[in-house]
């Protein structure tokens, strides 16, 4: 199977039925600011994994849709949240939400996709207590995500010592990790799978988050800011502790002067282009970019030992297509 072209094929679909759900409303701006990231695109990824599990454990994908696309309103609620927190003014090779209209239209677009997501998923043709536990689960993910996020601000500005990679690893658990688990959950609810199904296949989605966030910070260092679609060398800037940041620190001397220039830049927001530069390259000396590679690479691997206890089939197969593409994406 070609993992990409069914990727893009499947994103395609989604495409479409997730704009079908962001029609309507009377006003005017608001709903332009609503459709902004989603009419952009994007991968696609945690809808097409709702569906694509809803299908593997049983022949449900038809019946997935209304959830799928809910994730990805949802998805989209945080990215224009995200950009406001993060300064960054560029996603999915557009304008960010706040930068192209203002903050109150973000903060405000971002409630509207919020609320629109919980109408979709009582939607869902599914029983009515199979709705209940999927506006549970997709509720608690959201504040989770929350959590994540606020820790993933705190951070920035604790003294370096004081945040630990398993803070790290807690942190990118709840603002990433949990979206993709919610997914695999309530895909696997929907098809029917059994809970022992439906605990492997979160267990799969988490592992396959943590690597996907890992890869993310990865990327945010040493993308291609036009693949990418969005900023790269800003996690400096922000004083992100990404695994790469703390694997360096914990590294190098403390009297090591890379050590001290690196701190320097750190959260220096005025930070020019060449001083990123010269930060990320002391990250490469260090090794920490390719340990966060193998750190990416391991929690794929595991995720992918998940899958077995799926009857094989093209969709156990593109599962695990799906977390090579995650973990080694250049977008
Ligand atoms: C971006 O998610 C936010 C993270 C959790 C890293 P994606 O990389 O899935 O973004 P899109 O949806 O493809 O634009
Ligand atoms: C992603 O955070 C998590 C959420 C949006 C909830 P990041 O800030 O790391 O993601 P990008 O790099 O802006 O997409
Ligand atoms: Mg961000
Ligand atoms: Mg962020």
């Amino acid at each position: 199977m070609d993992v990409m072209k069914e990727i893009t094929r499947r994103a395609k679909i989604i495409d479409g039925q997730v704009m079908s759900y962001l029609q309507g409303g009377d006003d005017k701006k608001l709903m332009m600011a609503v459709r902004h990231y989603p009419v952009a695109g994007g991968k696609r990824l945690r809808p097409m994994m709702a569906k694509v599990i809803a299908q593997a454990v049983g022949d449900a994908e038809d019946k997935a849709v209304p959830f799928a696309c809910a994730l990805e309103i949802i998805h989209n609620f945080t990215l224009v949240h995200d950009d406001v927190m993060d300064n960054d003014s560029m996603r999915r090779g557009r304008p960010a939400v706040h930068v192209l209209f203002d903050m109150p239209t973000a903060i405000i677009a971002g409630d509207a996709l919020f609320a629109r997501a919980f109408e979709i998923i009582t939607d869902s043709e599914v029983p009515p207590e199979h709705i209940n536990r999927l506006v549970k689960i997709t509720a608690h993910t959201v504040w989770l995500i929350a959590e994540g996020q606020q820790d993933d601000m705190d951070f920035e500005n604790m003294p370096v010592e004081s945040v630990s990679i398993d803070d790290y690893l807690a942190m990118i658990y709840k603002k990433t990790a949990v979206l993709f688990e919610c997914a695999a959950e309530g895909g696997a609810l929907i098809g029917g799978g059994t809970e022992e199904q439906i605990t492997r296949m979160k267990d799969y989605a988490r592992l396959m988050g943590m690597g996907f966030q890992v890869w993310d910070d990865i990327l945010a260092l040493t993308g291609d800011e036009k693949t990418l679609g969005k900023p790269v060398g800003n996690d400096i800037r922000n004083g992100k502790r990404t695994l790469i940041v703390l694997h360096a620190l914990s590294a190098m001397d403390k009297a090591d002067p890379k050590r001290a220039k690196l701190l320097k830049t750190l959260g220096n927001e005025k930070a020019s282009p060449q001083e990123i530069g010269e930060a990320i390259q002391i990250l490469h000396d260090c090794g920490s970019i390719d340990h966060a590679r193998k750190t990416a690479a391991d929690y794929a691997a595991r995720a992918k030992d998940q899958l077995e206890c799926l009857p094989p089939s093209v969709e156990r197969a593109f599962l695990s297509g799906v977390i090579d593409f995650a973990v080694g994406r250049k977008v």
